[in-house]
């Protein structure tokens, strides 16, 4: 395994582009049909919000650049609030296994595979989060084979080269799904094995927190005029950029309503879209887990394996025997 030596950082964002800056007052930002998606959008938004930065405070303001705390904040942050996922990858066996992580964030579950034996490569379409990672890597010293700035759409591996691939909260991100799960199914080996979690469609989040709740509170925000500061002054402004009817639509207020108003895209899963949309492969194991429902205090609800927020699934790729 490399310490380091081989890792590979592309300049800007995928395929050497320079990453955008996020155009929030887009005239047209809601066009959200995956097909006139475009990557360069979700990869803007990315960088300038790394996934879970401000859940503790922006590493560059509360921590002052400092890594160390940060990493050991967010984590615990992390572990406390979805202790959920240590358990999951406990009852995965990662020792020797060649891993491909895609979207690493903060690359807490990056290091949790890493400790837990894996042979661990990953890639982030944004420079940011692959700076933090080859940060979290050196200054805990953990031992990986590569780490590169790349999509999902054009995963920059030969075909049949890992064991695993997990991707924890991104595929529900990725806007051409399709593709990026036949890449995924192309750098499998045969025998190999995807561990993602995606959002789901028939939780307690979705269908009452997001679906009823969040749009109610914004249909009465709206009705009374009131632009409070925050959150809820930007799904305001959404709102009126967009007309409320429109906004408030499931289809395009599930995108903001998952990770912040700015997020240009997200999609909810349940078996039938999985299978849609993962039809390199077949699902061999699903399960549910995360009581959640924000601004509701529901995670001490005992329901997660029936309607809680984090669906993971393992799927087999479909490869014929040559
Ligand atoms: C919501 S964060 C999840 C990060 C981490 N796995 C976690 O659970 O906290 C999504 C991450 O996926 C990355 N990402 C989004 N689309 C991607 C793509 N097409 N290919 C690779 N990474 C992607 C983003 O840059 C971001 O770091």
């Amino acid at each position: 395994m490399d310490m380091g030596g081989k890792s590979r950082l592309l300049p800007g964002g995928a395929g050497g582009q320079p990453a955008r800056q996020p155009h929030l007052t887009d005239p047209k930002p809601f066009a959200r049909d995956k097909k006139s998606m475009d990557e360069a959008e979700v990869q803007a938004f990315w960088q300038a919000h790394p996934c879970g930065d401000e859940q503790v405070g922006s590493v560059a303001r509360a921590f002052r650049g400092d890594y160390q705390q940060f990493f050991k904040r967010y984590d615990t942050f992390r572990y406390r609030r979805e202790r959920h996922i240590l358990s999951c990858l406990d009852s995965i066996n990662f020792r020797g296994v060649k891993l491909l992580e895609i979207g690493l964030g903060q690359g807490a579950d990056s290091e949790q595979l890493i400790r837990r034996g894996a042979r661990w490569s990953g890639l982030d379409l944004t420079e940011e989060s692959v700076r933090r990672m080859h940060v979290r890597l050196e200054l805990h010293r953990l031992p990986y084979d590569e780490l590169k700035q790349g999509s999902a759409l054009a995963i920059p591996y030969p075909d049949n080269l890992f064991d695993k691939v997990f991707s924890h909260g991104v595929l529900h991100h990725v806007p051409n799904i399709r593709v990026a799960q036949r890449e995924i199914a192309r750098v499998l080996k045969p025998d190999g094995e995807l561990i993602m979690m995606v959002y789901a469609k028939w939780s307690f989040n979705y269908l009452v927190a997001i679906g009823l709740l969040r749009r109610l509170g914004l249909l009465a925000l709206y009705g009374l005029n009131i632009s409070p500061a925050g959150v809820y002054g930007d799904h305001m402004a959404n709102a009126r950029r967009m007309g409320l009817r429109n906004y408030l639509k499931l289809s395009n207020f599930i995108h903001r309503n998952t990770d912040g108003p700015h997020n240009p895209y997200s999609k909810v899963y349940g078996l039938r879209e999985v299978r849609q949309d993962f039809s390199a492969f077949q699902v061999t194991r699903a399960y549910k887990r995360w009581m959640h429902g924000p601004p509701l205090p529901v995670s001490w609800l005992p329901f997660g394996s029936f309607i809680g927020w984090h669906l993971w699934v393992h799927l087999r790729p479909i490869k014929l025997a040559h």
